[in-house]
C-alpha cells in the first residue's frame, strides 16, 4: 500500500527520536520513498547519517545548508510529499505548527505543505496533558491534521502516564490506515451543499439565516481528503472553500441552489445536504427600495421548493442521500419524520439551542439517525472531526 508513496518523516528533539530510525526503516521496507527532515534538537539524539543510510536519501536539517537552494528547498519538498509524518512530535513543534511559527526548516515546510500531516506526539505526561498542548492538538485536528495517540507507560523521564511514542509497528499500522482512508472515495463523486440561502425582498433587504457554512465546508474538505471528486454548492458562508474541490458553485436563492444541485445530482454517489435552505421567499421582490410609511408592513411569503425532498424522489438505490435537521425542540421526533419524508439514508440531527452546537463556531453536537431506526449519539466534537464520522457512515452505506 505504501509502494512509491512519498513520505516526509519529520523528526523533532525528544528521547523517542531513536524510534524514528525504525519507523524510517519500516517505511522504506514497505516501498515508500522517505525524506527525513530533522530539527537541530533532534540531532542531539540521532545523527543525520543514520537516517541517510537507512533511507538512501539526503536528510535536511536547516534552511541555510545549501544557500543557493534555500528559498526553494522547503517549498519543493513540501509539494513533493504525499504525506508528512512528524514522529516524535514534541510539544514545541505542535505549538509552532498550530500558531504558524516558521523558524526552521521543518516548521517552515509544515506551513508550505498541502499534504496530509500526521503527528505522533511524544513527551512527558504532564507536558502532554497541559491545556496548552491539548489546545494545540485540538486546533491542529480541527484543521484536518491526524494525531497518533501516544501510548501510556513508564516514560524516559521516570514519570508514568500517556506520552510514549507508540511502537514503530503501531505507527506503521496507523499510517497504512491513513493512506487507505485517503483513497477510500477514489472514483466516487460527492455532492455537498452548505451555507444559507438568501431570499431578496428588495434591492437592499433579504431574508437569510445564521448558517456559516462551516459544517458543510468541513464535510467537503473531508471528502476531498478521501480522494473523492467533490462538488460544493454553497449559499452564503463565512468560511473559505477548502482546497482540492472539483467544482465550487456559489448560489444565492433556494431556486438557484436547486438548479445547481440538480445539474450535478445524477452521477453523484453520495449527496450531503448541509445547507440551511429558506422554506419561504417573499412573493414579490420590489424592483426599488421599499419606502417606509406610517402603517405596519406585511410581507407575503410563498413556498420554496424542498430540494432534499425532490432528491429523495429522484434517488436511485445506488445513491446515498444524507440530510440535516437543525431543531430547537423535539429533535429526534422531527429528525425521524424528515428522514422518512425525504427518503434519506440517514439524517444528521442537531439541537441548535445547545451550547457548542449549531451554526456559528467550530464545534457541534449531533445525532445520526439511520433508516433502520438506530440512533448514534456523538459527543461535542469539532466540525471537522464530525465530518470524518459522517463520511465513515456514508461510506459504509455505499458498500
Ligand atoms: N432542505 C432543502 N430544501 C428546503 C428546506 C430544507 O433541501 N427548502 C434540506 C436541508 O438542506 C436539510 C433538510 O432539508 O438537509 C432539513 O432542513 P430543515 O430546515 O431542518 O427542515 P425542513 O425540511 O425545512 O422542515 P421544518 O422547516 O419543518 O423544520
Amino acid at each position: 500500500m505504501l509502494k512509491d508513496k512519498k513520505v516526509i518523516l519529520g523528526v523533532t528533539g525528544g528521547i523517542a527520536a531513536y524510534k524514528a530510525v525504525e519507523i524510517a526503516s519500516r517505511l522504506k521496507k514497505s516501498g515508500a520513498v522517505v525524506r527525513v527532515v530533522m530539527t537541530e534538537e533532534a540531532k542531539k539524539f540521532v545523527t543525520e547519517l543514520t537516517f541517510q543510510e537507512i533511507t538512501g536519501q539526503p536528510v535536511t536539517c536547516n534552511m541555510w545548508a545549501e544557500v543557493q537552494h534555500f528559498n526553494v528547498a522547503h517549498i519543493s519538498l513540501a509539494q513533493w510529499a504525499d504525506l508528512v509524518l512528524i514522529a516524535p512530535a514534541t510539544a514545541n513543534i505542535l505549538a509552532k505548527a498550530d500558531v504558524g511559527i516558521a523558524d526552521d526548516f521543518l516548521s517552515t515546510m509544515l506551513l508550505a505543505t498541502k499534504a496530509p500531516v500526521v503527528y505522533a506526539p511524544a513527551m512527558n505526561t504532564n507536558m502532554f496533558r497541559h491545556p496548552a498542548t491539548q489546545a494545540h492538538i485540538a486546533s491542529l485536528k480541527a484543521r484536518g491534521a491526524k494525531m497518533i495517540e501516544p501510548a501510556s507507560g513508564l516514560l524516559a523521564c521516570g514519570a508514568v502516564g500517556a506520552g510514549r511514542l507508540p511502537e514503530p509497528a503501531d505507527v506503521m499500522a496507523e499510517i497504512e490506515k491513513i493512506f487507505s482512508v485517503m483513497r477510500s472515495l477514489a472514483g466516487k463523486k460527492v455532492l455537498v451543499t452548505a451555507g444559507g440561502t438568501i431570499e431578496p425582498l428588495d434591492p437592499i433587504r433579504f431574508i437569510a439565516n445564521h448558517s456559516s457554512g462551516r459544517q458543510g465546508y468541513a464535510i467537503a474538505a473531508e471528502a476531498v481528503s478521501r480522494g473523492a471528486e467533490v462538488v460544493l454548492i454553497s449559499g452564503q458562508a463565512t468560511v473559505e472553500p477548502p482546497a482540492g474541490l472539483s467544482k465550487f458553485v456559489k448560489t444565492t436563492t433556494a431556486h438557484q441552489m436547486r438548479a445547481a444541485v440538480l445539474a450535478d445530482f445524477a452521477d453523484a454517489d453520495i449527496v450531503i445536504k448541509a445547507a440551511a435552505v429558506a422554506d419561504y421567499r417573499p412573493k414579490n421582490v420590489a424592483e426599488n427600495k421599499i419606502k417606509k410609511t406610517d402603517r405596519d408592513l406585511v410581507i407575503e411569503l410563498e413556498r420554496n421548493p424542498d430540494i432534499l425532498k425532490e432528491l429523495g424522489e429522484l434517488k436511485r438505490p445506488d445513491q446515498i442521500l444524507i440530510g440535516f435537521a437543525a431543531e430547537t425542540q423535539n429533535l429526534l421526533q422531527y429528525a425521524q419524520s424528515k428522514l422518512e419524508k425525504k427518503n434519506l439514508d440517514f439524517i444528521v440531527a442537531n439541537d441548535v439551542s445547545r451550547q457548542g452546537a449549531g451554526f456559528q463556531g467550530d464545534t457541534n453536537i449531533i445525532k445520526i439517525i439511520s433508516r433502520d431506526g438506530s440512533t448514534e449519539d456523538l459527543p461535542l466534537m469539532t466540525k471537522r472531526e464530525l465530518s470524518s464520522v459522517i463520511m465513515d457512515r456514508a461510506e459504509s452505506k455505499l458498500k
